[in-house]
């Protein structure tokens, strides 16, 4: 199999405080001992504490957004567009969080067209997909999957600043992680469209991060499957058990 740079994600949703940011990153990001050719680190704090997060976390951890605009600057109030990110000196942002398709109602067309906007600025896009249960219960787990990122294809042509995050809606927050072969079926199939639909370069080089209730007593057996290059992490990611995590993929 090709060797990847494995990726680990930590979407703080919408939890923190300036205090937090600051106890955390020195009391355990700063901390991880990893090597940064093998693993990198990715952090999203709420947009407000992105500030404090660049100023606190060090440690060669990436700060990313958890969101950004589908369009330029302009009348869209409390939007903030990838230019403004790019400005303020962050290169990550994450898009089509199942949280913003089925909560806030994003399409697929309006989430390609925030990763189609925030790669012409050169920010990487962790770009999430990934089915409901009653979707999975249907049988519709790899059509809804390759619906969302044909959509993407359908805007977007460079896919090398593009992480995909498997997050199946059912994972998420549940404590009810998918088993290894769950995982790994989808991630099998993700990187089969990356090479018949984008090029054998992009399937060969996208890191496919597995997201949904992941935790240091399943993160050791998860990423022993071939296809699954990381994780994108919520509430773990808030706890010290995220530096056993990170060394899962060490
Ligand atoms: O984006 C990651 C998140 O959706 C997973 O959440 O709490 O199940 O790890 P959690």
């Amino acid at each position: 199999s090709v060797a990847r740079k494995l990726l680990v994600g930590g979407n703080w949703k919408s939890h923190g405080s300036l205090k937090f940011v600051k106890n955390f990153a020195n009391d355990t990001l700063n901390k991880i001992v990893y090597d940064t050719s093998k693993v990198e680190i990715v952090i999203a704090p709420v947009s407000i504490h992105l500030k404090d997060a660049q100023e606190h976390i060090a440690n060669n951890i990436h700060i990313s957004a958890q969101n950004s605009s589908a369009f330029e600057d302009g009348a869209y109030t409390g939007e903030i567009s990838a230019s403004q990110l790019a400005n303020f000196g962050i290169g990550w942002t994450i898009l089509g969080h199942s949280e913003r398709r089925h909560i806030l109602g994003e399409s697929n067309t309006f989430v390609a067209s925030k990763v189609k906007i925030a790669d012409e600025y050169g920010l990487n896009t962790i770009a999430c997909i990934g089915e409901t249960l009653d979707q999975r219960e249907a049988g519709d787990t790899i059509k809804v999957c390759t619906d969302q990122l044909d959509a993407i294809r359908a805007q977007v042509d460079d896919w090398s600043r593009i992480v995909i995050a498997y997050e199946p809606v059912w994972a998420i927050g549940t404590g009810k992680t998918a088993t290894s072969e769950q995982a790994q079926e989808v991630h099998e199939q993700i990187r089969a469209w990356l090479n018949e639909n984008i090029s054998e370069e992009a399937a060969n080089n996208t890191r496919i991060l597995y997201g949904g209730s992941v935790n240091a007593g399943n993160a050791d057996e998860l990423i022993q499957n071939p296809d699954i290059d990381g994780f994108l992490v919520g509430g773990a990611s808030l706890k010290p058990e995220f530096e056993s995590i990170v060394k899962a993929c060490n």
